[in-house]
């Protein structure tokens, strides 16, 4: 009789000898494809009850493989399932512990699919999972911003071009804009979830299987809403893990430019925020300082996100159809990013709801002491007439002057606006105020307050379907 090798490998007796430990370990998955046990086990379920359904296997031992399958579910939530290296990777690891625990009936699992399909199945499952989290996540961020907006619709805040003052805004306005960006990440995950949540399951190796195995119950009894047309495709498509890593490298994009925003107004030089106590630290040896350490670790965080979007696309572009062991990278790279882009939004949301505080007198000084309102003095003569180009140049020869002279628009006395247009009246002081200055912009979509409660109504409602 045939020896079976050394350590007993789940594969065929066609190998002699056991594989080099080294290999072994450099070969396994089961260091951190554990993630997907609870969805290796629905999947199983699954495929069990279909063998029985269609069967392939007789009803009773249908039930015995739910059952068993089950039992190592408990199991493992009691921790009681730690599989060890010998299992190569999360299914073998199932498979075995099945046979352990329901004896020879166990093997019938494997009947009609293969861990390519099986694998493939599994992560999409993971994957759906994580995007609902991450789009509820979402939703709360938005929520946190929009309470923020709400209470500073009258803050107002310097608006930037290219970091150097240009026209002053409602804080409510700046933060609706982040709202906005979430918006988009929650649709987008929302798109990427149509592509993720389709069935490969019974694409079997490659090419399908002999048995006749009912992929449209398996997809039903898992959720899917569709299947994978063409067996070579479903078991070797990471189409949808790229998108995911595309989508959560956007929200990334997102949490950063905020976080660099959230950094640049706690420093001194901006001072538009103080962070409380409970999202900053210390320095070790500077006793004055209070760090954005959640704010730069978001942003820090954006960059192993790029880079795993970034090795997705890399894993994939040489792979000739169908399965390749290559596939088996593509694990971590969505591993990590489903936990930065989790974590990160959590911090950030906190950091939000109650790590931050605007400094209004800051603010208010800010939106004074500049000359953001000089477009509204071009616009107030071109109101009455005069081209706007030319109210343009006039103007920048009063800022020019006003500055040599240490004078701010709104120090110009009423002789003075009318040496240099007499189309200047007493009304040029409403015209330049900050609030006005804000409140004139009432544009579609612009900052006037009147827009912006507008837009605060339209989120809101946006909130309340999601
Ligand atoms: N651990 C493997 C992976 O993560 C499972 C699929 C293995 N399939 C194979 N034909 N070797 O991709």
């Amino acid at each position: 009789m045939h020896t079976p090798p050394a350590s007993a490998q789940t594969w065929s007796h066609r190998f002699d000898t056991a594989l080099h430990p080294a290999i072994a370990q450099f070969n396994a998955s089961i260091g951190f494809d554990m993630t997907l046990i609870e969805y290796d086990l629905t999947g199983s379920q699954a495929h069990a009850k279909m063998l029985a359904k269609t069967g392939i296997i007789s009803p009773d031992e249908g039930e015995t493989l739910v059952k068993g399958l089950e039992t190592i579910r408990q199991d493992y939530r009691q921790g009681q399932f730690r599989p060890s290296i010998e299992a190569e990777d999360v299914h073998f690891a199932v498979e075995r512990r099945l046979t352990e625990l329901v004896g020879e009936v166990g093997k019938k699992l494997h009947t009609g699919r293969s861990r390519n399909d099986q694998v493939g199945t599994d992560i999409r499952l993971y994957l759906r999972d994580q995007i609902i989290r991450l789009r509820q996540q979402l939703k709360q961020l938005q929520a946190v911003l929009l309470s923020l907006a709400a209470q500073h619709i009258d803050t107002l805040i310097p608006g930037y071009t290219h970091l150097q003052r240009a026209q002053p805004l409602s804080l409510a306005h700046h933060l609706l804009a982040y709202f906005e960006m979430a918006q988009r990440d929650w649709e987008r995950l929302g798109d990427v979830m149509a592509r993720v949540n389709v069935s490969p399951l019974g694409c079997g190796a490659l090419a399908g299987t002999t048995f006749p195995i009912d992929r449209h119950y398996t997809a039903e009894l898992l959720g899917f809403g569709g299947l994978y047309a063409n067996s070579l495709d479903g078991v070797s498509d990471r189409d949808f893990a790229i998108e995911f890593a595309a989508a959560a490298s956007v929200i990334m994009v997102h949490l950063s430019r905020l976080g660099e925003e959230i950094i640049l107004w706690a420093s001194d030089e901006f001072g538009f925020v103080r962070l409380n106590d409970s999202c900053s630290t210390g320095s070790s040896i500077m006793p004055q300082k209070k760090n954005p350490d959640v704010p730069e670790l978001v942003r820090g965080k954006t960059g192993r996100v790029f880079g795993h979007l970034q090795g997705l696309l890399t894993l994939m572009k040489g792979l000739p159809l169908a399965y390749n062991k290559d596939l088996q990278e593509d694990k971590e790279a969505l591993f990590d990013t489903v936990a930065t882009v989790q974590g990160c939004l959590e911090a950030m949301t906190l950091l939000l709801q109650q790590g931050i505080a605007f400094r209004p007198q800051r603010l208010q000084q800010a939106v004074s002491s500049d000359f953001s309102n000089a477009t509204d003095v071009a616009d107030y003569l071109a109101a009455k007439g005069v081209p706007f180009r030319e109210a343009y140049d006039l103007v920048g020869q009063v800022v020019k002057t006003s500055l040599a002279a240490g004078k701010l628009l709104k120090d110009l006395s009423l002789e003075e606006w009318q040496q240099i247009h007499p189309a200047f009246e007493a009304d040029i002081y409403d015209a330049i105020a900050p609030q006005q200055v804000v409140a004139a912009r009432n544009s579609y979509g612009g900052t006037g307050f009147e827009q912006v409660r507008h837009a605060l109504q339209v989120a809101r409602r946006q909130l309340e379907q999601a």
